[in-house]
């Protein structure tokens, strides 16, 4: 028996949970750490083009597909033709099984500090206290070292809220949850960047090293080869940041649309999650570059000293700062923290969701079975982060899953959608609700993205086969990065060829659409 495919009770609780799902850890630290490494207000630019010429395309192309077929992403592309099931899978199993499992730990994390900021416990030496007696960071990645309790145990907490709020349908789980989480959300950040433009030395930071553009870095025309090939890596990175800050390539936003009434306006939808995304990363970077520049102001140090790049800003440049504030230090880093367990709730239990609905919508086994086992499988696998070689485990699973799973994922979806199934029958499905999109759009979907995504992953190729990521032994890598990939690619696989139920791949759609498939 088929069950009636639950939806979502306003567009607005739409909107919220993509934004949601789109706004996480990344948006904080990620975004400003790479604003600052990559010529400051100048990165602006390629981010803007990025966002322009393919996050708001890939996210009008994911909405569209799950609208029009009403289904989680294997569903979606198995009913626009069956022998492309499986890149329906990979993207969701990649989501679950490649990040959901290292992002769950990070996000524990940040639960753990959440609670040391009640007393400031992170000390004055905040370097030696993440390393050393928080992660008690093990000397290699193949040293293991047995699992950190507290860390295992906020890791819990974390995968028994997702499990809490994914375990309820799409209307009374996920969407009363961002609908509640969201604004609670915006309201810290808020908080947060006033705070610290009140903190002396930030304005000046935020002048001199965040709007400031250093335009050489971004010359990708320069006659210089060595100025052009920096340039080159800058405009990767943007791209790359585009696609994991607005959650693309991983079947989720597929997925929330699928839940989408049919009389919904797609385009606009995209437009306003992306744009929203990117303004809060344009926000918040407002509030790293002041803490840092406050920081660096107040121990006479210059500010490239200061800032430091991926977790090591959260938890090692932050809890500083946190400490050094002239007054009401407890009551900021709670905020603080607060803030990141939100952002990162609501983009995990968009992951979870995504895995979650595949399953559902194949086997049709009950939702809340299926949750229940999702979270549990998840917080056993998550657990290998959870020892002491935890940090290094999740930087190799990162680059790797985000520089070529991810990246693979997003530039077959195009490939698929652009040239088997037709760029054009999707724009034209997307236009007969909503405000219309130009025709552009088809070009974007079948040369340029797809064209740049090729471009970007062979970059990441032969930067890694000229020398080992992070030098990184070659075993442990190969053992690690292309070992997590192929675990993932046989689980999509098997689940791709165990057979549907015939009546689940008819089409939801409006009849009348059918002569749109070319
Ligand atoms: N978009 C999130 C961020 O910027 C990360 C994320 C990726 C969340 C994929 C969900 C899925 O942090």
């Amino acid at each position: 028996m088929s069950q009636s495919r639950s939806s979502w009770k306003s567009n607005a609780g739409f909107l919220f949970a993509a934004v949601g799902s789109a706004i996480g850890l990344g948006n904080v630290w990620r975004f400003s750490y790479m604003a600052h490494q990559y010529g400051g207000g100048a990165f602006l630019v390629p981010y803007l083009v990025a966002l322009i010429i393919a996050g708001i395309p890939i996210m009008m192309l994911e909405y569209g597909l799950g609208h029009r077929e009403k289904g989680s992403s294997p569903l979606s592309f198995a009913r626009i033709g069956g022998r492309f099931e499986w890149l329906g899978w990979w993207m969701p199993v990649v989501a679950m099984f490649g990040i959901m499992l290292y992002y769950s730990v990070v996000i524990g994390w940040c639960v753990n500090y959440l609670f040391y900021a009640f007393q400031l416990s992170w000390g004055t030496d905040t370097q030696g206290f993440f390393f050393k007696e928080f992660l008690q960071l093990s000397d290699s990645a193949a040293d293991f070292g047995g699992i950190r309790i507290p860390i295992a145990c906020s890791t819990l907490l974390v995968w028994v809220l997702c499990w809490m709020i994914c375990f309820r349908d799409i209307r009374h789980g996920i969407e009363k949850a961002s609908m509640i989480f969201m604004p609670i959300m915006f309201l810290l950040t808020l908080i947060i960047v006033l705070w610290t433009f009140s903190l002396e030395g930030a304005s000046d930071a935020i002048l001199k090293h965040y709007l400031h553009a250093d335009w050489s870095k971004i010359n990708i025309f320069s006659t210089d080869v060595s100025v052009r090939s920096e340039a080159g890596k800058v405009w990767t990175a943007a791209f790359g940041q585009i696609f994991f800050t607005l959650s693309l390539g991983f079947g989720i936003m597929i997925t929330y649309a699928s839940y989408l009434p049919t009389e919904s306006n797609i385009s606009k939808n995209a437009y306003i999650t992306s744009i929203i995304n990117c303004l809060y990363s344009f926000i918040a970077g407002f509030a790293v570059f002041g803490i840092v520049g406050f920081m660096a102001q107040s121990q006479g140090v210059p500010f490239e000293e200061a800032i430091k790049g991926g977790p090591q800003l959260a938890f090692v440049v932050y809890p500083k700062a946190i400490t050094m504030l002239p007054s009401f230090n407890t009551l900021f880093g709670v905020l603080f923290f607060l803030m990141l367990v939100i952002a990162g709730i609501t983009s995990g239990v968009s992951l979870v969701e995504a895995f979650t609905c595949s399953v559902t919508d194949k086997f049709e086994w009950p939702r809340k079975l299926v949750v229940t086992m999702i979270c549990i499988t998840g917080f056993l696998g998550s657990l290998v982060f959870t020892t002491r070689a935890g940090l290094y485990l999740l930087d190799i699973a990162d680059h790797f899953i985000t520089n070529y799973g991810l990246v693979l994922g997003g530039l077959l979806e195009c490939v698929i959608i652009g040239w088997v199934f037709k760029a054009a029958a999707l724009r034209n499905h997307i236009n007969s609700r909503g405000t219309r999109i130009p025709a552009i759009w088809n070009f974007l979907i079948r040369y340029t993205t797809p064209g740049l995504l090729g471009y970007f992953l062979y970059l990441s190729l032969t930067n890694d086969l000229e020398k080992n990521y992070g030098d990184y032994p070659t075993d442990q890598l190969l053992i690690y990065g292309v070992g997590w990939m192929l675990i993932c690619l046989i689980v999509a696989l098997a689940f791709a060829f165990s057979p549907w139920k015939p009546d689940k791949l008819k089409r939801r759609h409006n009849p009348e659409e059918d002569d749109l498939l070319v």
